[in-house]
């Protein structure tokens, strides 16, 4: 079966086409991307109108690029995946009228799909991982743990209570002068810095042991650049300890649950999940506890259509649609 998928729920516009082989079986074809980080890096964060508007002008020529470089013509498809939330409202929308418009013309079942589930199922593009497997979900907008227990059967463990782990990265970077999006950049000098220089607070949520805080971190980053000594702390150094501190708080909860529920298989997905620290740390200590690490691929790993033709392409198999008045849910839970 041949799956067009379309995501748009942010500030990227991804179009991908999957030959689904069976439930959460496929091979990618092609997974085009139109990324908007020049865009909005004036600004130091994405700005929705832009966003939305931008998609208005790439959506067309992504979901094209992934026909061609699939050698796919509109004919041969045989269903539409889009994503439907959670997301910023201008931009889902975007997504999802094209993704009604084409089905409707076409006569083609269309299905939403949760952009969560998608990074969920996402390591199932290239990986075996067997059910139930932990997945920590880490990018700039979402920072949260799941069991997989199968396709369409998810159960949430925790979740940040204020920043996602990559908006805490891009805001010390921004305090830091490193610009935006600055994840990349603070692992890149933190290479070079003393990751014990600096006592940092690693934040936990009272009464919930999945879950997780970065706000505290932040401020407590902006009050020590406030200070006199500011001057005297290494950009490395601060970069080193800031990013452990971030580490620590995902990778200790990770390792409970894992413990806890006895999963032997751990995913990390979401555009943090590029952060070297992170997949070194998290892949030693997972081993030492009998757990193995899967992490996709990059290009699967930051916001993507395949991962969302995946998650709807196992509903499509069964038989599953959704009507033409599927609207966007900018907080659709799992
Ligand atoms: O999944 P993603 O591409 O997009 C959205 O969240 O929509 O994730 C982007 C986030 C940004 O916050 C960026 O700073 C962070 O991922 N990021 C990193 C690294 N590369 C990207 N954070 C830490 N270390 C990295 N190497
Ligand atoms: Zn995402």
């Amino acid at each position: 079966m041949l799956v067009l998928g379309i995501e748009s729920s942010c500030d990227d516009a991804s179009a991908a086409v999957l030959n689904v082989t069976g439930p959460g079986h496929a091979a990618v074809l092609s997974n085009t991307l139109a990324t908007q980080e020049d865009l909005h890096r004036p600004y130091g964060g994405v700005v929705p109108e832009l966003a939305s508007r931008n998609h208005l002008l790439t959506i067309i020529p992504v979901v094209e690029r992934a026909l061609a470089q699939a050698g796919a013509p509109l004919e041969a498809l045989q269903g539409v995946a889009v994503t439907c939330g959670p997301g910023l409202v201008g931009s889902l929308l975007v997504g999802l009228m094209f993704a009604k418009g084409l089905a409707q013309q076409r006569g083609l079942p269309l299905v939403g799909v949760n952009h969560i589930e998608g990074h969920l199922l996402a390591p199932l593009l290239e990986h075996e991982p067997e059910f139930p497997f932990l997945s920590l979900v880490v990018s700039g907008g979402h920072t949260e743990l799941f069991v997989v227990e199968d396709l369409g059967r998810y159960r949430r463990l925790g979740r940040t209570h204020d920043d996602a782990a990559g908006e805490a990265f891009d805001k010390v970077a921004k305090l830091m002068g490193l610009g935006y999006p600055g994840g990349r950049a603070i692992d890149e000098i933190a290479t070079r810095g003393d990751r014990r220089r600096l006592r940092l607070p690693r934040a936990r949520v009272r009464g919930e042991r999945f879950a997780f805080s970065f706000s505290g971190l932040k401020t407590a980053v902006a009050q020590l650049l406030a200070t006199a000594e500011a001057a005297q702390i290494k950009a490395e150094d601060l970069a080193a300890s800031f990013q452990e501190a971030v580490v620590d708080a995902l990778v200790r909860p990770t390792l409970a649950a894992a413990a806890e529920f006895d999963l032997r298989t751990i995913t990390l997905t979401g555009g943090v999940a590029a952060n070297s620290r992170l997949r070194a740390r998290l892949k030693e200590l997972a081993e030492e506890q009998g757990c193995r690490l899967v992490a996709p691929s990059l290009g699967y790993c930051t916001d993507n259509a395949a991962m969302i033709a995946l998650a709807g392409s196992y509903r499509l198999l069964r038989g599953q649609s959704h009507a033409l008045d599927l609207d966007a849910q900018p907080s659709l839970a799992l």
